[in-house]
Parts: C-alpha cells; structure tokens; sequence
C-alpha cells in the first residue's frame, strides 16, 4: 500500500509517499520564504496553491510511480492556519476524486511523534515538539496523547524568528541564529520562566529586544545566551514530564530541534537520566509531508475514518489513539 501525504499546516506545503512499512518514497516540499521576516496567511496559501501541482508531480516523478498506484491519500487536518490548510483539503480532494481512492485527515503534532517512533525505533517515548507555532510536551498515556507542558504564549520557532527579525535577519532565522551562536563567548542573564509544567517567551523576547537596542550586548553574545537559556527551559519541561509519566525515551521534532545545540542538550539530558535521546533526520523534523503520510497508513490500517474538513484549532489530546 502506498499513501500520498500533503502537508499544509503553515509555510510548508509539502508531498510525501510512504509505504506501509514505513519506507519513505519520497519527500518534497516547497516552503514559502521572505527576506524581511514576518508571514500573512494568505500569502502563504497562495504560495501553497502556486506550487501544489508541481510538488505532486515532483514527488510521484522521484518515487518512480504514477498517481494511479497510490491507494490513499492523507492530509493534515490541523492544527494551522486555516487558508493554508484549505490548499492542503482541496489538493487532497482532487486527487482522491481522481483515482477514487479513500482520503484521510490527520493530526500535524501527532504526525511528527508517529514518524519519528517509526525512523527511529523510539516506542513510547516523551516527545519534545519545538516547532514556528507550536511547543508541546507530549507523551501517550491512557488512549491519548497527552500534552504534559507547553508554551503558555508563543511557540519558540517564532520566539526565534521574532529575535532574529530584531536583528535583522530574514525567515527563518533558525539557522543564522545557531551560527551566531557558534561564535558567542560570554554568557548574558536573561529571564528562566518555566512555570510549573509551562514554558514562556514573550517577557524574554522584550527582554532579548531591550538588550540589543542598548548597544551593550553583541548579536553574538546575545544569540548564544538566548540558546542556552530558553533551550535549558525546554528540557527542564521533557525532564520533568519524563519523571512524572516513568517514560526512559526522548524524542525530538518540530525545526527547531535541527539545531545541534538543542540536540547535543537532549543527548547530555538522557545520558545523565540513563535514558535513551532519538533524533530523526533533519527531512522528518521541520515540516514534511512523509510523516501525515505515514500517520495517514497507521491510521487507515486502525480501521479509522475521518470527514473531509480542516481543524485549525485541534488540540493534540482530541484525537483518539484507537491505533495502539
Ligand atoms: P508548525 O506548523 O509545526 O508549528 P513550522 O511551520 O513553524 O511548524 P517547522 O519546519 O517545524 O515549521 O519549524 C520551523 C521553525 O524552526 C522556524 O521558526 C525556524 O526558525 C526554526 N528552526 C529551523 N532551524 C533551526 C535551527 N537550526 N535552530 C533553531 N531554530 C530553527
Ligand atoms: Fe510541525
């Protein structure tokens, strides 16, 4: 069985085409990108609609099959901006009408934690989920996954990008933060606010904007001290919700765990608590579209169906896990 796999959540749209054992037969995607920083949803869904046929084509072209091989298509259900999420429906609904074959929604957060147990051998792991929008604790207890902390404003992939638009950089700004990062000496005091099993960003990121614009701090010094702080408040969080649920495994998804600091933490935090740190590929961190079509299978095969409309707001403990 083969799924076609859209994913169309935010920035990204992508395809992917998975098989049911997991082999990933391709990957593609094309994300929408600004110099100046800053995304307006309906940009970005026009981005989405610009490029969808030609991402389908891509990928059925790198798989080596053609679109009447498929036998389900799956798409993420939400959550995510709304118009972006439409492309990802529509494009879902076209496809399936196409080779009458049955079309599946799924859950973008638990698509992240399904496709990294699947590449890397994780079982039941803790699941550090650091994305643009979202950051979420999350971990399966009693039929659900259950979200044990999060961010109480926004999520760290747009703390960061908010940071770096501060500095000048462009979206996403990540990955020139890390860089910078590199090349910090001096550790600078900055607000820790993790509240009980919560993580939050918006006092720290006034805090980050006051120091640059005194001209006291360099862009250096203040990226690599942002690192080391809010990624210390991240795995606080998975420490704590590791303890609490007994679970010995840390998983890592979302783009912003690309970044090899935050990953070498992780592995230093599990070493020290005798458990076990999974990393997936870069590819099956940020945003893809391999993973809705792996969830998409896993789904399928569960015997579960689902209607054909968005959920911009779903919550990751809404979605029963009738698959385990
Ligand atoms: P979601 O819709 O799941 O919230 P997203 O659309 O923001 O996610 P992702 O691809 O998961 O997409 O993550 C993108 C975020 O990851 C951006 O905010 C980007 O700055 C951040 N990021 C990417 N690489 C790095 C890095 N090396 N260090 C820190 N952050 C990074
Ligand atoms: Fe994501």
């Amino acid at each position: 069985m083969i799924c076609l796999g859209i994913e169309s959540t935010a920035h990204t749209f992508g395809v992917g085409l998975v098989d049911d054992k997991g082999n990933v037969l391709a990957n593609v995607k094309d994300s929408f990108t600004t110099k100046s920083g800053g995304m307006i949803p309906v940009e970005v869904a026009e981005h989405h609609k610009k490029c969808c046929d030609k991402v389908v084509r891509d990928a059925l072209g790198i798989a080596k099959i053609e679109l009447d091989d498929v036998d389900l298509i799956a798409f993420s259900q939400g959550p995510g901006l709304a118009p972006c999420l439409w492309v990802g429906l529509n494009t879902a609904k076209k496809l399936g009408g196409q080779i009458k074959k049955p079309v599946i929604g799924v859950n973008h957060c638990i698509a992240h934690l399904e496709i990294g147990n699947q590449v890397t051998g994780a079982k039941d792991p803790v699941l550090l989920y650091a994305s643009g929008a979202n950051t979420q604790i999350i971990a399966y207890e009693a039929k659900k996954y259950r979200i044990f902390g999060e961010t109480l404003d926004m999520g760290v992939g747009n703390f960061i990008d908010s940071f770096g638009r501060t500095l000048g950089l462009g979206f996403p700004a990540g990955p020139k933060i890390e860089e910078l990062a590199a090349k910090g000496k001096n550790f600078i005091d900055l607000p820790y606010v993790v509240k009980g099993m919560d993580v939050s960003f918006s006092g720290l990121l006034t805090n980050l904007k006051q120091k640059f614009e005194s001209g006291k701090f360099s862009k250096e010094d203040l990226c690599y001290s942002m690192q080391e702080n809010v990624f210390a408040m991240l795995l606080e969080v998975s420490e704590r919700a590791m303890a609490h649920c007994n679970k010995n495994e840390l998983l890592l998804g979302g783009g912003v765990c690309c970044n090899k600091r935050l990953q070498e933490m992780s592995k230093n935090m599990c070493e020290q608590r005798g458990s076990k740190c999974f990393i997936p590929e870069n590819s099956l961190l940020v945003d893809n579209a391999a993973m809705i079509a792996w969830l998409g299978i896993v789904e399928h095969k569960a015997g579960i169906k689902t209607k054909l409309e968005i959920k911009p707001y779903q919550r990751t403990d809404q979605v029963d896990v009738k698959w385990r």
